[in-house]
């Protein structure tokens, strides 16, 4: 038996040593080691030895049991190692090819245009001020002086959360928040930019939008410095060569109130497609705090006046870029928003 155990311990040693990869190891453990391997029949045929023999016999063949097993763990790590270098030889890095280029991200024109308003108006002392999208029917409506049934709320026809929760429609109702917060404080020169609601949808009309509002309370503020403000922030949004027009108009929570004109930048005024051959283009709305809304907000309109606009942002970016239709901004089309 011991003649066969050593012949047995050569053969495996030998084929453990010729073995080039892991699945061929695994097979040799099988043959050697597993359950009907060579050596396991030989550790069951042990019982038919002589008694005194059996001890002896158990000792050798666990000891080539073990020589074997030594034998293929020394060349599992060997083979392993082998192949996980093969594995990155084969991966090398190139590291003078050409890297993948990182494309970036910009701003959306909205937030560019946006940025663009606010920072002419910061230049002109405004304070920005933001303020919520779901707002009270108070401050949407009756606070800019539009009671329950007024006609003017037909023209905002908006999405109601309950009787007296909107998604508002204009940024005009934060003219009333910040108003009430600081009345009978003096001056007050705000702008209020964000998102606002309407039920329209069509070429020139999002159901969701944004606009930027402004607000000057103070002393004798007048029309006259109305149209100089307005006036400062056309030419530094469409060109120094810019004019404005105020067209009597109205709305219910300003007295006077005005549709604010910019002279054609395309055309320069002789008339063109763009302005419709009038040389004018309808930029805002705009006027003098009405004395309802002034009271409603704390401040006394005998001592105290204000003036008021508001624009919407796509009307802007969609003149300054001749963007034709509004959805472009919104439906997310790279080859449109990358151009600007
Ligand atoms: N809130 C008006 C609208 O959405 C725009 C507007 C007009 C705002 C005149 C004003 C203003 O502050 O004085 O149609």
């Amino acid at each position: 038996m011991l003649e066969k155990l050593k012949d047995i311990e050569k053969a495996a040693l030998a084929a453990i040593s010729a073995c080039k990869d892991t699945a061929a190891l695994q097979e040799i453990k099988i043959a050697y080691l597993g359950k009907k391997g060579e050596l396991t029949q030989i550790l069951r045929g042990i019982g038919q030895c002589a008694a005194e023999e059996r001890a002896a016999a158990g000792a050798a063949v666990n000891q080539v049991k073990e020589y074997i097993e030594q034998a293929i763990e020394q060349k599992m790590t060997v083979l392993t190692q082998a192949a996980e270098a093969n594995r990155l030889a084969a991966e090398r890095i190139d590291v003078t090819l050409p890297g993948k280029k990182i494309t970036y991200g910009h701003k959306h024109i909205l937030t560019s245009v946006r940025e663009e308003i606010e920072d002419i108006f910061i230049g002109l002392g405004y304070e920005i001020a933001e303020g919520p999208e779901v707002e009270l029917d108070y401050y949407n409506f009756e606070a800019m002086n539009m009671p329950p049934d007024h006609p003017a709320r037909d023209m905002q026809d908006s999405f109601y959360f309950s009787n007296n929760l909107v998604l508002r429609t204009h940024t005009s109702p934060m003219q009333a928040r910040t108003m009430e917060k600081v009345a009978p404080g003096l001056p007050l020169k705000i702008i209020s930019p964000g998102v606002v609601y309407r039920r329209d949808d069509d070429a020139t009309h999002s159901p969701m939008f944004h606009q930027v509002e402004g607000l000057y309370v103070d002393q004798h503020v007048t029309l006259a410095e109305l149209k100089g403000t307005l006036l400062a922030f056309a030419r530094k949004m469409f060109g120094e060569e810019r004019e404005i027009r105020l067209r009597p108009s109205y709305f219910p929570f300003t007295e006077p109130s005005a549709e604010v004109d910019i002279s054609c930048f395309a055309c320069g005024g002789a008339g063109c497609r763009l302005c419709k051959g009038s040389g004018w283009i309808e930029i805002l709305g705009s006027g003098i705090v009405h004395p309802n809304v002034l009271t409603k907000c704390g401040y006394d309109p005998e001592k105290v006046s204000a003036f008021a606009f508001g624009m919407g942002i796509e009307r802007i970016a969609i003149l300054k870029y001749g963007i034709p239709d509004i959805r472009l901004l919104f439906n997310g089309d790279m080859r449109f928003l990358r151009q600007f």
